[in-house]
């Protein structure tokens, strides 16, 4: 079965990290033995530019009939006037295919613990995801209001809203190492003391699923004091917001973190975490790992080729391990050159693996 992919370059390094992702995917398709086909829209600014607007409708029909969207930046500071945003035509696709999931992993193995902020000793090894509720909480909830004197905005979520994020959390850890740590403020906010009773009822029905508890203040300091102490991370919408950030810069660079977002059915949406980079637009020199590593977490998800998935991955340790890097990471790579040295890695991760099949 061929999967059809639809993809979005958007904006700024948008174009530059989605070719270095086709790429890998090709190599990765040629040598694992998979087929797909890769449909090109417009999306963003340069939606905008082509179609006037940053969802073309094109672009909308495409994406409901794909299997999978990968997504590479949108924005930047030629539309920041525009009266419809770039990053409106995101939120608009989000509610669009219902993606109330966030799934963000991070990995920090043995090869990257050098490039990270924190000391090796701390950092080599954490290794968890953090799912976040992407359609609820206090950047949807109403009522909000701006006054000269006063401000308010509601953070708001239904026990159906929980229990979903909750199961897909659950289920993630099932694939893991079977642990699932809500964040919360449960000490104060009503909402969070909803999520708790919530998350404590579905845990039930994981009984192979150890579930423990966590304020975000204290959750904000252990990911940066004792991060392997965690597997999953299930937390509502602004909280995830600021972990996944804080989360992304314990690996040495946003530029190496993949995102995938997901609704109950329909296409899964795999991107970058960050931005389109408009300082570095253009220069050749934008990190293309977040965008292999999208590529490798829709093999994953969307493929069902776990197993090329893997390699990618390797392949990307091993670039890093070799200082193939972009200078994010502190090295001297162009985008190409570093997508090249990837691509090389696979190739021999594939042998390796023909090698054992072998014996
Ligand atoms: N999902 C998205 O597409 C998304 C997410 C966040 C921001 N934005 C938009 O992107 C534009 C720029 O926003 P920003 O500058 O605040 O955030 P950004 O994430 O684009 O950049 C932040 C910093 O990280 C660096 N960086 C990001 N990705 C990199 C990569 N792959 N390789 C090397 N360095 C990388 C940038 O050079 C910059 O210094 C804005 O228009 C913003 O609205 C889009």
């Amino acid at each position: 079965m061929s999967t059809r992919i639809v993809t979005l370059p958007g904006d700024g390094i948008g174009p530059e990290i989605m070719e270095a992702g086709l790429r890998v995917l090709a190599a990765a398709a040629q040598q694992g033995g998979f087929e797909y086909s890769a449909d090109e829209h417009p999306f963003g600014g340069a939606g905008i530019d082509a179609c006037g607007s940053p969802y073309p409708e094109a672009t909308r029909v495409a994406v409901h009939e794909a299997d999978a969207v990968l997504l590479a930046a949108i924005g930047g500071p030629a539309w920041d006037d525009a009266p419809d945003r770039p990053e409106a035509g995101l939120l608009r696709m989000r509610q669009d295919l219902g993606l109330f999931a966030n799934l963000r992993p991070t990995r920090v193995t043995a090869a990257r613990a050098g490039r990270s902020p924190l000391r090796p000793e701390i950092v080599a090894g954490a290794d968890f995801v953090i799912v976040r509720e992407l359609t609820g909480g206090i950047y949807f909830g109403q009522p909000r209001r701006l006054g000269d004197d006063e401000a308010f905005d509601t953070m708001r979520y239904r026990r159906d809203e929980i229990e979903r994020i909750a199961r897909v959390a659950f289920e993630t850890a099932r694939t893991r190492r079977g642990r699932v740590t809500l964040v919360d403020k449960a000490n104060v906010l009503a909402s969070s003391k909803l999520w708790r009773r919530v998350v404590g009822e579905v845990a039930v029905e994981y009984p192979d699923v150890h579930q423990d508890a966590m304020y975000v203040d204290a959750a904000a300091m252990k990911l940066v004091s004792d991060p392997r102490r965690f597997d999953v991370i299930l937390t509502e919408n602004l909280f995830g917001d600021i972990l996944s950030d804080e989360a992304a810069e314990i690996t040495g660079s946003l530029g190496t973190i993949p995102s995938q977002s997901r609704g109950a059915s329909g296409p899964a949406v795999y991107e970058p975490i960050h931005g389109s980079a408009p300082d570095i637009a253009g220069q050749g020199i934008a990190d293309p790992i977040s965008m292999i590593a999208s590529v490798s977490l829709m093999l994953r998800g969307s493929v069902g080729r776990a197993d090329v998935a893997d390699r990618i991955d390797a392949a990307v340790d091993a670039a890093v391990s070799a200082g193939e890097i972009t200078p994010d990471l502190g090295g001297t790579a162009t985008t190409t050159e570093a997508t090249d040295a990837i691509i090389r890695h696979l190739s021999t991760e594939f042998s390796k693996g023909a090698h054992d099949d072998q014996h």
